[in-house]
């Protein structure tokens, strides 16, 4: 008993880490409804112009990607995702704007970004942080790509109520917003704001950092 339990958490814990087969598919749904304020909170932050360049890190479900694509109707935006199940959802549903050349998917980790210095305006990642590989290689790679005055929205929730769910003892890593600000301004960002939304156990935080 105590091992389906532990396991069950492992299973859900892989799933928000990265998802991947039949429980996958509906994963990505269920990330867009639980984190639908997160991500439109995060996009707020971000102030997205018209024409804008913009890359989303691990979209998930993909409604950041769709917020973007309203939000810069003559910009271009890129999503990165690590999981294949993710990608092949967002290429279904995405079909046409991909088509029309307004969105470019790609396989990738934070960490390994395949784009030329200075190619994005705005850059957003939301509840993909706890499982970054590399943190400090993680934002050196969101600084580096992109341009001046550019902005990195960066959203997590709160340490301390994660750190009460079971799951994510296997394998997440809880950050606290103000170190994490910390390591943004280390990875050469200026001035960095930490943004709360809600109360209690849903407390949201955004890191929003401009590039100088
Ligand atoms: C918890 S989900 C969040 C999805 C979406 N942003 C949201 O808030 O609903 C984390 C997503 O980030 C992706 N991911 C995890 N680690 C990553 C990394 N190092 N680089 C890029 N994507 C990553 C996963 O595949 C997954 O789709």
């Amino acid at each position: 008993m105590v091992t389906s339990r532990a396991m069950l958490l492992r299973i859900v814990a892989q799933q928000f880490r990265q998802p991947s087969g039949l429980l996958g598919r509906v994963w990505g749904r269920m990330m867009n409804w639980g984190n639908a304020e997160s991500i439109r909170e995060s996009i707020a932050e971000l102030n997205v112009g018209r024409s804008h360049r913009s890359l989303e890190v691990g979209f998930g479900g993909g409604l950041g990607l769709d917020l973007l694509l309203a939000a810069a109707a003559e910009g271009l935006v890129v999503g990165a995702e690590l999981s294949d199940v993710m990608l092949a959802q967002a290429e279904r549903r995405f079909a046409g704007d991909i088509a029309r050349g307004r969105l470019r998917l790609v396989h990738t980790a934070i960490e390994f970004l395949p784009f030329v210095d200075g190619s994005f305006d705005r850059l957003l990642t939301v509840n993909t942080v706890y499982f970054w590989g590399d943190l400090s290689r993680g934002l050196g790679e969101c600084h580096r790509v992109l341009a001046p005055r550019g902005r990195l929205v960066l959203a997590l929730r709160d340490p301390e109520s994660l750190g009460r769910i079971p799951f994510t003892r296997h394998g997440f890593t809880l950050h606290e917003p103000a170190a994490l600000a910390h390591e943004v301004e280390r990875a050469g960002f200026g001035p960095v704001r930490i943004v709360a939304h809600g109360s209690g156990r849903s407390t949201r935080h955004c890191v929003v950092a401009d590039r100088e």
